[in-house]
């Protein structure tokens, strides 16, 4: 079912811009090419403290909530759907929180934007599963992705994932361990085990409905 348009869409986007440091570029080139100029994030947060990247923010009820927990750190987080990005802006706007920025594009169109070595965690939340194999090129956890947060990543970096879904969890953990992670810690009923956690939208909607499954990532030192 397609979405329906958010109100005034285009000049909500216009007020929030200062929050977006990354722009929508549909030009597929951009996807290889690593010529772009990278972010100074020390100049967009104002302070060289870590940054943190979640892909796929929704109306970023998380990002928000771990920005207000963690000043000490700045977060990043990716949309690529406008309608939704939408709401996750005004809430960062709303808090005044000084450590969220935002990227107006799908995470494949990152990588002429963030340098190498630059982040220090990758989030996925309830990332979009994409279980038609067809599509396993698109998932967020292909070996495609990996190694692009594997460039991002500082040395000891880690990834973190929780979903709802089993199938897209047991594709994503075999596809981080063929690609060289220690799976550092990891749950098949995230919200009965003592692991620390801030829930996201998706997540309070679907956990009554069945497990939240959780794996934590280190990705190999450089
Ligand atoms: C199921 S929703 C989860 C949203 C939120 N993380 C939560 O847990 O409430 C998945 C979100 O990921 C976004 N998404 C999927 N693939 C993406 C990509 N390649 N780059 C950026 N966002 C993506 C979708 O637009 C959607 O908003």
């Amino acid at each position: 079912m397609r979405m329906r348009r958010k109100r005034h869409l285009d000049s909500r986007l216009e007020r929030a811009q200062t929050r977006v440091i990354i722009r929508r570029d549909e030009n597929p080139d951009s996807r290889v090419d690593t010529t772009g100029e990278y972010l100074d994030l020390v100049a967009v947060y104002g302070n060289g403290n870590p940054v943190s990247i979640e892909i796929g923010c929704g109306k970023g009820r998380w990002i928000c909530a771990m920005a207000k927990a963690h000043p000490e750190r700045n977060f990043l987080a990716v949309e690529q759907t406008s309608n939704v990005l939408i709401s996750a802006l005004e809430a960062a706007e709303e808090e005044s929180l000084a450590n969220v920025r935002f990227a107006d594009c799908g995470a494949e169109y990152l990588l002429r934007h963030i340098a190498p070595n630059s982040l220090e965690a990758v989030y996925l939340n309830f990332s979009t599963p994409l279980p038609k194999q067809g599509y396993a090129k698109q998932r967020l956890t292909h070996e495609r992705f990996l190694t692009l947060y594997a460039r991002w990543l500082q040395g000891g970096g880690k990834l973190y994932l929780k979903t709802d879904n089993r199938d897209f969890f047991t594709f994503s953990v075999c596809s981080l361990s063929a690609f060289g992670c220690t799976i550092a810690r990891l749950s098949v009923d995230l919200h009965k085990d003592d692991i620390p956690n801030i829930t996201t939208e998706y997540e309070d909607k679907f956990a009554p409905l069945g497990p939240i499954y959780y794996v934590e990532a280190q990705f190999p030192e450089k």
